[in-house]
């Protein structure tokens, strides 16, 4: 038996191994040739210690100088200390080329396009060695645009579990991704992409959950909510998903049901166009209030283009409220992604 554990890098690369019960988190690194800090391997230096973001395990024995009682309260750890009690996921303090390792590379068929309007196209690539790519609800892969030296970075929209694995792209005039799917793209042709990436993943919920998408920042959190169908949250779970105009609206039909399959999952949508035959005509902010919010004692994950991510976290501050944690990712029409943790 071994518990499968994410080292998600300062880079964002995030690169997955096996570990053993009796084994501590170093061993199983040092054996898949991944360096992560280490220095004494004895929990006297504290040069390892990284942040557990989830799971459970056995801290081991160190002295305080290298974690102190705080620090361990507060999700702190030592890899060359602890043993893994379920899978994990850990953030390690130095980037992925000073641990000498680097994404992955992986070679994927378009197995499916599917237009939805002018503005959303969604693909599904089937990935040569699928069972070696194992990523994060909500992180991203950077993806070789066909006929181009171009890369583009899309999340998933599919869940980590799935052996499909899908995407979201909103379509710019003049975009490389854009025009491959819109003009030259057909079932069938090799792609190529590299990952998992990205600091933007569902965490254990500690706390109730609010999930913002804006436009096609609706793809994380989708492969957050599948996750979700195989680990029912202890909490409750709201999305928010705000779009321009009508036709920008996607997997309605998808959040449905997962309402009707996650325990205490709820959502609402808005359309800022005032003439869309939506309920709410507006933006996701006039959805939120201080109750959305659980008074602070909310986990929140934001995506969606920058205005959007900036108009959201000066209304949360506008209203006073701190939540427990604040995770977000800005994309750009390039699909550059920016993700940061706000406190
Ligand atoms: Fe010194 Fe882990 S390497 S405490």
């Amino acid at each position: 038996m071994s518990f499968q554990v994410a080292l998600n890098f300062e880079d964002g690369i995030t690169r997955f191994i096996e570990c053993g019960p009796d084994e501590t988190v170093a061993e199983a690194s040092y054996k898949a040739r991944i360096n992560i800090p280490l220095d004494c391997r004895d929990g006297a230096c504290g040069t390892c210690k990284s942040l557990c973001d989830s799971g459970r395990y056995d801290g081991g024995d160190y002295i305080d100088e290298a974690l102190t009682d705080d620090e361990a309260a507060n999700g702190y750890c030592l890899p060359c200390q602890m043993t893994p009690r379920s899978d994990l996921v850990l953030r390690i303090p130095s980037s992925s080329a000073a641990a000498k390792t680097a994404a992955a590379t992986h070679t994927a068929t378009l197995v499916d396009i599917k237009r939805h309007s002018a503005s959303t196209v969604e693909f599904a690539l089937g990935i040569e060695d699928r069972d070696a790519l194992d990523f994060l609800p909500g992180q991203y892969v950077n993806i070789a645009v066909p006929g181009t030296d171009q890369t583009r970075s899309y999340s998933f929209s599919s869940g980590p579990s799935q052996s499909r694995t899908s995407f979201l792209v909103r379509t710019v005039e003049g975009g490389a991704m854009s025009g491959y799917l819109t003009a030259n793209a057909r079932v069938g042709d090799r792609i190529e992409l590299t990952g998992p990436m990205g600091s933007f993943y569902l965490r254990e919920l500690a706390h109730p959950a609010l999930l913002l998408a804006g436009g096609t920042g609706l793809a994380p959190l989708l492969s957050m909510l599948e996750d979700l169908t195989r680990k029912p949250p202890a909490h409750p779970v709201h999305l928010l998903y705000g779009v321009t105009t009508d036709e920008d609206l996607v997997h309605l039909d998808t959040l449905e049901e997962y309402a009707e399959t996650i325990p205490g999952f709820t959502f609402d949508h808005c359309v800022a166009d005032p003439r869309s035959s939506a309920r709410n005509r507006g933006f996701v902010t006039s959805l939120i209030d201080s109750s959305t919010l659980h008074e602070g004692d909310v986990d929140v994950y934001l995506c969606g283009p920058p205005a959007m991510v900036e108009a959201v976290r000066g209304h949360i501050d506008s209203l006073g409220v701190s939540p427990a944690s604040f995770h977000y990712e800005k994309f750009t029409p390039a699909a550059v992604r920016q993700t940061a943790d706000a406190a």
